[in-house]
């Protein structure tokens, strides 16, 4: 019994010691936390837009322009076939991070926005039709409305929405009331980006394969926070931006089953996608390369696999838990400040805080705190039906990575009650 005990307390110590998150440790990685803007030590609370590069990702794209650079797969040099084996190698690395059953699935886009538009276009044009229907929700992007918009509008389809309540949840008897048999394409967000919600993506998934419906998760804001698997989700593409998850703009990835992206059309025409050529027909070349026309951004995407490579290196689940705090305190922080109101209370949130103040446009509050070093988002967050849905121009949003502290949460808190002293 005292053995047992003593086993069942060390393997305590060993989940605590594994949650145990040094955040100094960590932010001594990304060079750009260290530095004063406005004379004031940075506090960069803006990773919902883009979150910062740590020096192992900066050091592979210098590696990359002094050692390696020139272009990839038609080169028979040196060089070249250096470039093309890390741009390949990256791949490989996605396909792991995201489990997909193959890297071919894996196609190198620009971002979530291109990954989505190369879904409407490559599948959407082929497949939808006049009085089809396209689901999506009422928390979406604009990189997840318009494209679908898009498609309705050229095809005579119609876009069709999943409501949601006051908390920012979606509601899933009317998502079931939205499918029917002339349902034939599913959009959602996985997190929202103006609200934090965590969206119940299985659920969702698997009540359109009722219906044999496709679904695409736009996964730009829930790369960055919690483990990735598209097999265990079983989506059928999903959608995310490299430079939310500490790896350079330009790079990204959208996931499709294999056997949809071989159905689909390539999503642009040129070089590198092709098998030959000839005035009377092109036959199109192998995925993934298919679906990447013209000279990708090398240096980005080798960037993106060095980035996942680095989050390999940290405890992703305490980086969670670490995210998890933040958001709680940062909740508790601002909800005790008078007239500082939450927009966005799902149960299930990743570590996305956007609010309001009374009387005070959320503009002016992210001036005020830019003056004090602190960087947030204000406006419509490219989502301005959820603006709609609240009743609100905007709302101020800050946005935690696992590289913020609580004593940012603090300065933050301290700061909004100064604004809120000025305009008193
Ligand atoms: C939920 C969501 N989807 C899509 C995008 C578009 O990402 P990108 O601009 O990197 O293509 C964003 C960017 O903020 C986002 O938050």
């Amino acid at each position: 019994m005292k053995n047992e005990m003593a086993i069942a307390e060390k393997s305590l110590d060993n989940t605590v010691a594994a949650r145990e998150f040094d955040v100094e440790r960590i932010r001594a990685d990304f060079p750009v936390l260290h530095q004063s803007v406005n004379g004031q030590p940075l506090v960069y609370l803006d990773n919902g837009a883009s979150s910062q590069v740590p020096q192992i990702v900066i050091d592979r794209g210098s590696t990359y322009l002094e050692e390696e650079h020139s272009n990839i797969h038609r080169g028979v040099h040196y060089l070249s076939q250096k470039a093309t084996t890390a741009y390949e190698g990256a791949r490989e690395k996605v396909k792991r991070f995201i489990n997909a059953r193959d890297a071919k699935e894996c196609i190198f886009v620009r971002g979530a926005t291109e990954g989505i538009n190369l879904v409407m276009h490559g599948y959407g044009r082929k497949f939808i039709s006049a009085g089809d229907e396209i689901i999506i929700s009422a928390m979406e992007h604009h990189a997840n409305i318009v494209p679908g918009q898009m498609l309705c509008e050229e095809k005579g389809a119609r876009l069709r929405v999943i409501p949601m309540n006051d908390a920012g949840e979606l509601l899933l008897d009317a998502y079931d009331a939205l499918l029917n048999e002339r349902t034939k394409f599913v959009a959602v967000t996985h997190v929202s980006n103006a609200l934090g919600s965590i969206n119940p993506v299985r659920e969702i998934i698997e009540r359109a394969h009722k219906y044999g419906v496709p679904v695409l998760l736009d996964g730009a804001q829930s790369v960055p926070h919690m483990p990735i698997d598209v097999q265990a989700l079983d989506c059928d593409f999903f959608a995310f931006s490299g430079h939310k998850i500490y790896a350079p703009t330009g790079s990204g990835i959208v996931y499709g089953k294999a056997e949809l992206l071989e159905t689909m059309n390539p999503f642009q025409g040129g070089g590198d996608m092709i098998k030959s050529v000839t005035f009377e027909k092109t036959t199109y070349a192998d995925l993934p390369h298919k679906m990447e026309a013209g000279t990708p951004a090398i240096a980005s995407q080798i960037g993106l696999g060095a980035a996942l490579d680095y989050l390999n290196t940290i405890d992703r689940e305490a980086a969670a838990a670490h995210e998890a705090e933040l958001l709680r305190y940062a909740t508790e922080r601002l909800s005790a400040i008078e007239g500082v109101r939450i927009i966005g209370t799902a149960r299930e949130k990743a570590s996305v805080l956007s609010f309001v103040i009374d009387d005070i446009h959320p503009h002016d509050i992210g001036t005020i705190l830019d003056q004090q070093g602190i960087a947030i988002r204000a406006g419509h967050h490219c989502a301005q039906p959820v603006m709609q849905r609240f009743n609100i121009p905007a709302t101020a949003r800050a946005s935690f990575a696992f590289y913020n502290t609580k004593a940012e949460v603090d300065v933050l808190a301290s700061t909004i009650e100064k604004v809120i002293e000025i305009f008193s």
